[in-house]
This record gives C-alpha cells, structure tokens and sequence, in this order.
C-alpha cells in the first residue's frame, strides 16, 4: 500500500499533492487560506472551579485549522480538553479567549447550519424507532414529507439499517445503535462532522469495521471530519492529520501527517509503515498521559524511546 494520496481521490491536495515520502512526518495544525474549512485561534477555555478556588485551565492556548474534505483526528490523555476542544468549534460551549471559524464565520452561542456532531454515549431516542429517530432533525426542520421519505431511506440503506427501520433501539446492538445516531446526524447533510469518541464503548473488532463505515462516508459524502478518540489506532488508521495533545491545558505536542491514499480501509493496520505511525505517536502521548496522571515518569518504567 503507497503512503502517498492519490491524486483527486477525498481529501487529496490535487495537482500539488505531498511529494512521495514514506515516512510519516509532522506538520502544522494549520492550513492555507484557500482550503480553510474551520479554525481556532488562540482559543483558551478556563472552568470554575467546583470550591470557588482557581479556576480550572482546561484548555489551549490553541490553534487549530482544518480543510475542507479532510479527516483530522485528536488523540490525548483523559481530561486533557478534547471534549472541550469538540464543544467550541461545534459551538456548543464558548471560548474563554480566542476565536472560532467555520466557513468564514465566527461561530458563537448555536451548532451553526452545516455542522454536525456525533458522541459516545448513546444518543438515540429510545421511544421512536430507527426510521423515526433518523427522520427526528428533517420533521423539526419541517422538511417536506417525501424528500424526508427519501433522505432516511437513503441513509438507512447506507448505514446497512433498512432491515431494522421499524426496530427500536433496545433491539439493536451497541455497533448498529451508534449506527441510528450517525444517520440521524447524516440525513441533514452536514459539511462538517464533529465525533466524540463515538466508537468508545463498542469491542475492538466493531470499532475497526465502524472505522471503515466512517471512511465510506466520508468519501461518500465530500464532508470534513474531525474525530476524537482515545484510540491511537483509530486515528492513524482513518486521518489525514492526527493531532496530538497535550495533557491539560491541552495544546497539540505534534500533528502527524500519515499520507494514506483516500481509498484506505481497516486492512492498513499491517502496513509496516502502520506501525512506525502509532509507534511515534505513542511515544509522544505516553509522556502526556504520565503527566495527566501525576507521576513523575521514572515511576513508569523511564524514559520512552
Ligand atoms: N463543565 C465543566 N465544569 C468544570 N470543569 C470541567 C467542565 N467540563 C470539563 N471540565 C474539566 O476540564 C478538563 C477537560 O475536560 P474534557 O474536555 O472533558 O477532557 P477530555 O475530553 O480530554 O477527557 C477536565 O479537567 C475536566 O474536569
Ligand atoms: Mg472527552
């Protein structure tokens, strides 16, 4: 498998795509003015704290820049802000400081037109079916009837749920209940598709196959990704970039540029260039997560490699 992308395949950089390189290298979490799909700038996100002493630093100062059509994915030890990261530029929670882009506007206060976001827990409306569940955001929209007909029959069949549309979720699987919350937030067509962790409770097997239904939808779709996962495979097996953060207040310690040809599956993982990947992004998050957790390093076996 070439590590380089093809030419015009999802997410390629067209003509003046990467030179051939095979090993993965890193690059900035910033992108081109051309190709600017969202941005954070100098975004900076403090909590109270809970006894009204300081506050708690969560995150940044942090700049980040995805481009239109590509798959970023953020790894980084627990409580380091991703989640808090996800929620500013979903526009679910505001910046302390900083600023947040999304197709040239600054978003504040509301999820804006066009972005759509997925989480771990298991979001589905338990009392409707799965065929109501995905059609819940177009009936709110107030979408005529048979185009809403039409864009949940599509993604049913899609998300290989058309045999369980009169199913309730109790009935499904972990994989196919994530399945119902990812068509739900597909059927509005968002541009953007913000994830958080939403594989995180599934077994590793489910995890590897909803990986490669993610990649058939992203290259179906044309969307931009960005995915937060606590799996250091998942991201370097799906993204174009993986960021890699810091522990609180998170900041990204390296971006990896992986190289991987748009048409990628899960098959990548024995790739021995694969390996080199999780390798140095291991190396970088295990320093992070020692000091997330509070040890002094030579507590856990010395220095990494
Ligand atoms: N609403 C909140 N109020 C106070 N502290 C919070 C709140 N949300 C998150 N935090 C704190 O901010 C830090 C980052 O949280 P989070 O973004 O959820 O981390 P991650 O998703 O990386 O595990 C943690 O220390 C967490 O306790
Ligand atoms: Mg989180």
């Amino acid at each position: 498998m070439t590590l380089v992308r093809e030419q015009g395949s999802p997410g390629s950089s067209g003509p003046s795509a990467r030179p051939r390189e095979l090993a993965p290298r890193s690059g900035p979490a910033t992108v081109g003015a051309s190709k600017l799909h969202a941005q954070l700038t100098g975004v900076t996100k403090l909590f109270p704290a809970p006894s009204g002493e300081n506050p708690v630093h969560a995150l940044g100062p942090i700049d980040m820049a995805v481009e239109r059509g590509e798959f970023f994915a953020i790894v980084g030890p627990s409580g380091c802000g991703k989640s808090t990261l996800l929620d500013i530029l979903a526009g679910l929670a505001a910046p302390t400081d900083g600023t947040v882009v999304f197709e040239n506007k600054p978003i504040s206060g509301a999820v804006p037109p066009g972005i759509g976001v997925v989480f771990q827990e298991d979001a589905s409306f338990p009392w409707l079916t799965v065929w109501d569940n995905v059609a819940f955001g177009l009936r709110r929209a107030g979408l005529e009837r048979g185009e809403t007909t039409k864009r949940v029959e599509h993604w049913l069949r899609f998300m290989g749920l058309a045999d369980f549309a009169r199913a309730h979720p109790a009935h499904l699987s972990g994989g196919m209940r994530q399945r119902v919350c990812i068509a739900r937030t597909l059927v509005l067509e968002p541009r953007m598709i913000l994830l958080d962790e939403p594989f995180g409770a599934l077994d590793q097997q489910t995890r590897l196959l909803m990986g490669d239904e993610l990649l058939r939808l992203w290259r179906a779709t044309g969307a931009t990704v960005v995915l937060i996962t606590h799996a250091i495979d998942e991201a370097c097996m799906l993204a174009d970039r993986v960021g890699v953060m810091t522990a609180r207040p998170g900041r990204f310690a390296d971006v990896a540029v992986t190289r991987w040809p748009g048409d990628r599956d899960s098959r990548i993982v024995s790739d021995p260039s694969f390996g080199q990947l999780t390798g140095r992004v291991w190396s970088i998050l295990r320093d992070e997560s020692i000091k997330a957790i509070g040890h002094a390093e030579g507590d856990i076996g010395g220095r990494s490699p």
